[in-house]
């Protein structure tokens, strides 16, 4: 090596490198409490000892001793002297309440990047081609929409629909709309429990999403919503749907201005797309105020910008490629006039009520 090496920035770029390392390990730590139960084991249970915990999950208590002393050393869990060990009301509503919390987290840990998928997306480095969501796997349906699903269940209908110019009078009496890139089903599922006089159809050319999504409406005894394994690309031809929406999903997608023109098309005239995508900027330097921007990056390579590269003439947008800027510019020219930007304070994407 020719350059001399200060010795201080190499402790610091060292120290940045380890740390991320400590947040794979931290990660498979979260992955281990959110499966077996822990966090929720220890919510509202103030202090615990291994042996409380063991007690209360029937787990190893030599096991849980040292999952809650990594918990605490990454500062996950409140403890004083390594033996007992509390879940504070803040770790809760991130780690234990699926259901009932905005700030839910838990669920993206659940599960990595398999080896197989690491291989074969080193191998796109030389292919260019990428891995649809189909090929990802039904783990990666999950975890999206364990991801996603939080934020969807308690804001869609209570807060964002209202919001929309004329959408949920629409849906209160009787409309037919399309939920495009459905994933899992959570928005879908949301509206179709919340407005039973509308019809619902989901369109996702991922069979694992969709299958996941045919077992929610099967227990839930669903009669207003119709699946589809297909992409926005078949959308009906002719003027169909008072509400469309498309969430976390057009960056995904090979052929965007495609499936945008398909919608363009299915709405009816006086009807309303509504578009959910990442929060980004178009230029990088206003991006690096985002403090997780490798982690969306890290999101982008392993799973969005893959599936928008996934056929040899994708656009490949990628997590961050669909920001204001694009998505008005794709909109407009796909003939559509009005176009309102949401924030709805959601930390992560931004929101575009669109109309022909
Ligand atoms: C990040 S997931 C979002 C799923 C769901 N909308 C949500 O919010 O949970 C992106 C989805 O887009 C789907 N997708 C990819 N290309 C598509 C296309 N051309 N048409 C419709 N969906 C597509 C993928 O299969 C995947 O399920």
């Amino acid at each position: 090596m020719d350059q001399l090496l200060d010795e201080d920035r190499l402790k610091r770029f060292s120290g940045t490198v380890w740390g991320y390392k400590q947040g794979e390990m931290v990660s498979l730590l979260i992955q281990i409490g959110d499966r077996l139960g822990l966090y929720k084991a220890m919510q509202d249970a103030g202090p615990l000892t291994a042996a409380g915990l063991a007690d209360k999950t029937g787990l190893k208590e030599r096991w849980l001793l040292e999952w809650l002393r990594g918990q605490a050393a990454a500062r996950l869990l409140d403890s004083n002297d390594g033996e007992h060990f509390e879940l504070s009301a803040e770790g809760a509503a991130v780690l234990s309440d699926e259901q009932g919390s905005l700030a839910f987290a838990a669920g993206a840990f659940s599960g990595g990047t398999p080896p197989d998928t690491v291989d074969k997306i080193i191998a796109a480095f030389s292919t260019g081609i990428g891995l649809s969501y189909e090929e990802l796997g039904p783990n990666a349906a999950h975890r999206t929409e364990r991801m996603l699903g939080p934020w969807t269940r308690q804001e869609f209908v209570p807060n964002i629909i209202p919001a929309l110019a004329g959408v949920e009078d629409k849906l209160k009496n009787g409309a037919t709309a399309a939920d495009v890139g459905c994933g899992g089903g959570v928005a879908l599922i949301a509206m179709a429990c919340a407005y039973p006089d509308s019809t619902f159809h989901g369109y996702d050319p991922s069979a694992h999403a969709i299958t996941r999504c045919q077992q929610k409406v099967d227990e839930l005894g669903l009669e207003n919503v119709v699946l589809h394994i297909a992409g926005g690309e078949s959308l009906p031809t002719t003027p169909t749907y008072d509400f469309l929406i498309t969430f976390d999903c057009i960056h995904d997608m090979t052929h965007p201005a495609e499936v945008i023109a398909s919608i363009r098309k299915a709405v009816k005239p006086e009807g309303t797309w509504l578009i959910k995508d990442i929060r980004s900027h178009p230029d990088f330097k206003e991006n690096l105020r985002n403090p997780f921007l490798a982690m969306f990056y890290g999101f982008s390579v392993s799973a969005c910008m893959s599936s928008a590269l996934s056929a040899p003439d994708g656009a490949g947008l990628g997590t961050l490629g669909f920001n204001p800027a694009v998505a008005r510019e794709m909109v407009n020219a796909a003939g559509f006039n009005r176009f309102t930007e949401h924030d709805f304070n959601d930390p992560s994407n931004l929101y575009y009520e669109v109309q022909p």
